[in-house]
């Protein structure tokens, strides 16, 4: 007899994207609703945490009933709704969560916890469906450099971790520097195709006690010093030249630390996660360094790698299918650790 199809209501608020999606036996998207506040946060050069909890109030109803309509089902198909409840803004988080809550005491459909790191491993499952625990991952985005042991379903081992900025902060913060604006990532991404990455020797950082760790407050401030010096000298920097070196420092860290990893803990296969993830420089260095050690490198699409409740969607899956449930009273908890409940 064929087993039931499982079908789980993904909803992520944790930061400026409010996002619903229907997910099918953990691996198959029906839809994937994601209503972006970046326009909005541009005008103040980042996100403001109070405009983020209120625009997720306006539109978190709207996108879960399209994400439902999308999908062709209706909420009592749904079999469990997945959450993200942490790590994020504690306002924002708390909008998915009261609302994911709510529906779930009013249809007595289970709820699912997730943690957003989770998701954001998760998210390889989506196109990858060959793609099964254990692995390596490297999780990189606005708030995460997190170099992770994936043992198995909702087992995780952190093996690294930026002891200061995450990759995507540093991105954001170069790019305001160099007049580019918010969200940097992707602008720097852009521009650095115009430019040419061995222009500056900007530093790779080290940490002393750790193979894995990582350190990008030292870059940034290499490159706020580059921009002082020039304008002190009179003289103007190249923006692209600076946004591909700056680009290049990051990525020959990422991709160093990565190898050593998956080649020291024995695993070949090997995925990233995050919006700095959909970096083409990246992707790239990445790809080439993979192929030259024979590991085998996964990644998301680009939408699936920046927040979206797809992810979510997945993640819960794997701990509904394990027996995970979260009662009424999930909380946000916007500093929870990886592998944590
Ligand atoms: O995963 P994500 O959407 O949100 C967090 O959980 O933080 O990541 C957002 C971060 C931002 O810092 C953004 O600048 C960065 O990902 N990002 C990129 C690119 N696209 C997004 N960074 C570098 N290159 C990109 N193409
Ligand atoms: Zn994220």
């Amino acid at each position: 007899m064929k087993e039931k199809d499982i079908l789980i209501l993904g909803i992520e608020s944790s930061c400026d994207e409010t996002a619903a999606a229907v997910v099918k036996n953990g691996r198959e998207v029906l839809s994937n609703i994601i209503s972006s506040q970046i326009d909005l946060h541009t005008l103040y050069g980042g996100v403001v945490p109070e405009i983020a909890s209120r625009k997720h109030i306006e539109k978190i109803n709207q996108v879960i009933g399209e994400a439902l309509s999308a999908a062709g089902v209706a909420l009592s198909d749904i079999d469990a709704i997945g959450v993200t409840y942490g790590p994020g803004l504690v306002g924002a988080l708390l909008v998915g969560v009261a609302e994911a809550k709510a529906i779930s005491f009013a249809t007595g459909i289970p709820l699912v916890g997730v943690h957003h790191i989770e998701g954001h491993i998760s998210a390889n499952y989506i196109e990858h469906k060959e793609l099964e625990p254990p692995f390596m991952s490297l999780v990189v985005s606005g708030g995460h450099t997190h170099l992770v042991k994936v043992q198995d379903y909702g087992v995780y081992e952190i093996l690294g971790r930026t002891r200061d900025d995450a990759a995507g902060e540093a991105f954001d913060k170069v790019a305001r520097a160099i007049g580019l604006g918010y969200p940097g990532g992707p602008k720097i991404d852009r521009v650095s195709k115009e430019g040419n990455a061995d222009a500056i020797s900007f530093p790779r950082a080290k940490v002393e006690d750790s193979l894995y760790d990582f350190s990008f407050s030292g870059l940034k401030s290499a490159v706020l010093n580059y921009l002082n010096s020039c304008e002190m000298k009179g003289e103007a920097y190249v923006q692209a030249d600076v946004a591909a070196s700056f680009q290049k420092a990051v990525t020959d860290v990422l991709v160093e630390h990565s190898i050593a990893a998956v080649k020291a803990q024995g695993f070949r296969k090997f995925a990233m996660a995050g919006g700095v993830a959909s970096n083409s420089a990246l992707r790239a260095a990445m790809d080439e360094a993979c192929k030259r050690e024979n590991i085998e490198l996964y990644y998301p699409s680009p939408v699936f790698c920046t927040d979206n409740a797809a992810m979510i969607g997945v993640a819960a899956y794997y701990e509904f299918r394990n027996g995970v449930t979260s009662g009424l009273d999930l909380n946000a908890v916007p500093n929870l650790k990886l592998g944590e409940r």
